[in-house]
């Protein structure tokens, strides 16, 4: 079965066709970043507008490397949500429509499934069940997975999710958006240890995580160490250092008690944050020690992409599933609420 992909939920359009026999054949992500730089965040208006330039072309483009004609596709799927919903519309639109007049199947697929699938995309897969460590800009979240569709919420973030947190670090730092990487690489040259971050909630039961007092802790230090306001740039690093450690250190110390509460020894990492090297070299030590597994979606399918959606719709549609005629997206929609699906042969 060949499947068109499209997320277009936030600030990337990603577009992919993906082979449920031969695998994925092409992907294409343009990022937003230059579209959104000057106003340090995303400006969802401008996100509508951009996805319905790049839509298109991004999709002659993937059928043109893949060597297939829009009369090979056997179904389409895209993002349906969460995520913005104007941003959404303009994948979901398309989706359908093309669907529509091919005459094929289409589906709207939850982003973060497709987040949490995208390590089936590689060759080393994991087999069910796993547990899911789900790092991204919107969503902290540590995920049982029994099957396709079965997912078992075990903790999340309280207030602000880990890539949120980056962000808003880098923002206070002085960094161009999108902070999380820019702070990551400052945070390789800075010493972890100079500034004494907490570890937030480990001290306590449970599977949840909080991210807000690591902010308020940061714009403290900012506050000590500036000279007339402004923080030199081996203060930055060692901010960076000192603010990335903490983190990984509080997600590798939640994912270990999952594993051990659950006796599930493999753990997969996805969403943007899980592009982290520092955070992939860190669970992977720990789930090592505990003889257990990681596996990862190689970095550029940690953040959001096409082949994702392409992956995860297949399934639903392997397994009959399609959406209704009507378009709708949902910006806010519970990852539980979604419904099972048998694995194929
Ligand atoms: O999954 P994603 O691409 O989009 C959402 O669904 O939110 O995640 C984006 C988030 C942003 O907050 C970004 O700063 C963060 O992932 N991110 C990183 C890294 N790469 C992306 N955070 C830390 N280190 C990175 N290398
Ligand atoms: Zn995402």
């Amino acid at each position: 079965m060949l499947v068109l992909g499209l997320e277009t939920s936030c600030d990337e359009t990603g577009i992919a066709l993906y082979d449920t026999e031969a695998g994925l054949l092409a992907h294409r992500v343009y990022s937003q970043i230059a579209v959104h730089a000057e106003y340090g965040g995303v400006v969802p208006e401008l996100a509508s507008r951009d996805h319905v330039r790049k839509s298109l072309p991004l999709i002659r483009e993937v059928m043109a490397e893949a060597g297939k004609q829009l009369s090979d596709l056997d179904g389409i799927a895209y993002t349906r949500g969460p995520g913005l919903v104007g941003a959404l519309l303009v994948g979901a639109c398309l989706g359908r429509t093309l669907a529509w007049s091919l005459q094929i199947p289409g589906v709207g697929v939850h982003h973060m499934e497709g987040h949490l699938l995208a390590p089936m995309l590689e060759e080393e897969a994991p087999d069910f069940p796993f547990l899911a460590l789900l790092v991204s800009g919107g969503h902290t979240q540590l995920v049982e997975v029994d099957a396709i569709g079965e997912y078992h919420l075990l903790g999340e973030s309280l207030d602000d999710a880990a890539g949120e947190a980056f962000d808003k670090a880098a923002k206070m730092m002085g960094l161009p958006y999108p902070g999380g990487p820019e702070l990551s690489r400052m945070a390789a040259e800075g010493d972890p240890g100079r500034f004494s971050f907490p570890r937030p909630m480990t001290d306590r039961p449970g599977l949840d995580f909080s991210f807000s007092g690591l902010k308020t802790f940061t714009r403290t230090t900012i506050l000590n160490c500036a000279e007339d306001g402004v923080l030199s740039e081996q203060d930055k690093k060692d901010i960076a250092a000192g603010f990335q450690a903490a983190v990984v250190d509080t997600l590798a110390i939640k994912c270990k008690r999952a594993m051990k509460q659950t006796g599930v020894k493999r753990l997969i990492i996805a969403g943007g944050v899980g592009a982290n090297a520092s955070l992939r070299a860190r669970l992977k030590a720990m789930a090592e020690e505990l003889g257990g597994r990681v596996y990862y979606p190689r970095p550029e399918l940690c953040t959001d992409n096409g082949a994702m959606i392409a992956y995860a719709g297949a399934q639903r549609l392997l397994a009959g599933e399609s959406s209704e005629l009507a378009v709708s997206c949902v910006p806010r929609w519970p990852m539980t609420e979604l419904s099972p699906v048998q694995p194929h042969g």
